[in-house]
């Protein structure tokens, strides 16, 4: 069995055949109509979504499955007290798949250690969501018909914006990407993803970046991310897209946005066909019904979620991680390089 927790938990070959899988779902939808007949997605939602939750029940409803879930912390015993684990222990009862999202960083990976069958990270706080990178590759592979070599453009909140994190990572797999990293100095990039990207730059400067792109990579300024809303105010505004800067952009160059948008993408921008958001959310579906037989067919090989190599002893000093949250959480830190990060959330330990 495998969960998605992270996207390198994927290794290039299986990457390729999930999205020839996604290429081929998206062609033709209903020759899959009876993939998924008698099998149960769970969706345990803690943290608000519209097209990652929705995307995902329709993948299922699409190929012949059935959902249950829950939308919102609220509506289930997490205010009683339940850990993620037992909560996803539960869910496993019931379902043959999952799909959570949670507002702690780790939070996937403390529920899939858990789980008795394969479970999604649909996003985890500030720090991952391979699944909507998915999307995004999907997206690039139709709108470009290729990846490698391209010149993309993350703009944004690229700290708290966990989209931006998995797509960096997942990048790496592929020959030639420049990554041009746009954002306030208060939000670039996290110190651990220091080393994911092979060739790329940063700066402040929206306009001077716009020319040399093929991709520009929007993203929201993430809120509910912020410790102190006054920082958040300064910075909610620090990009807009309008009409006037995709003039500065190459006539075959697309803008992908993971949605939802606030005010960093002007309405006006929707009717340019250089505007790919709405078309990458609909890929949202084909991807995750790819991601849904790839894991429930048992095509790829099983792989356990930590090595042998953990050590209990080195604490988790990141207060957003899971383990901040969980009483009695054990501690799990994996080597990587020089150093350990927490298994969960991968901050330095
Ligand atoms: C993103 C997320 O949840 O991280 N939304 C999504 O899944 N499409 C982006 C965001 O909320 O800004």
């Amino acid at each position: 069995m495998r969960h998605l927790i992270d996207i390198t938990d994927l290794t290039r070959p299986e990457l390729d055949a999930l999205l020839a899988l996604g290429l081929e779902m998206a062609e033709h939808p209903a020759a899959f109509a009876h993939r998924m007949d008698g099998r149960i997605l769970a969706t345990l939602f803690f943290e608000p979504s519209t097209r990652t939750r929705l995307s995902f029940e329709s993948a299922m409803l699409s190929m012949g499955g059935s959902v249950l879930g829950f939308s919102e912390a609220s509506s289930s015993s997490a205010t009683k007290g339940e850990t993620v684990g037992d909560t996803a222990r539960m869910a496993a009862c019931y379902a043959d798949i999952i799909a959570m999202r949670h507002p702690r960083e780790g939070a996937a990976m403390m529920a899939a250690l858990c789980s008795d069958v394969p479970l999604i990270n649909a996003g985890d706080g500030g720090h991952a969501h391979p699944t909507q990178t998915l999307t995004d590759l999907l997206t690039l592979l139709r709108e470009k018909g290729g990846i490698d070599g391209l010149t993309i453009g993350l703009c944004g909140d690229l700290k708290y914006g966990r989209t931006v994190h998995s797509l960096i990572h997942a990048l790496g797999y592929y020959e030639g990407v420049k990554l041009v990293c746009i954002s306030p100095q208060a939000l670039r990039l996290p110190e651990y993803m220091g080393e994911a990207g092979r060739d790329w730059h940063e700066t402040e400067r929206l306009e001077e970046a716009l020319p040399a792109l093929d991709v520009l990579y929007m993203t929201r300024i993430q809120r509910e991310r912020f410790d102190d809303p006054a920082e958040y105010e300064r910075l909610k505004d620090s990009y807009v897209l309008d009409a006037a800067k995709m003039a500065l952009m190459r006539p075959d160059a697309i803008v992908l946005h993971p949605l939802p948008r606030v005010n960093e993408i002007a309405s006006e921008v929707d009717s340019d066909g250089r505007a790919a958001y709405f078309r990458q959310a609909k890929n949202g579906r084909y991807i995750r019904m790819a991601l849904l037989d790839t894991l429930l067919s048992g095509a790829l090989e099983a792989r356990p979620l930590a090595g042998a190599d953990i050590r209990h002893d080195r604490p988790c000093q990141n207060v957003k991680c899971i383990t901040a949250a969980t009483p009695g959480a054990r501690h799990m830190a994996a080597p990587h390089g020089d150093g350990w990060r927490c298994l969960y959330c991968e901050s330095a330990v």
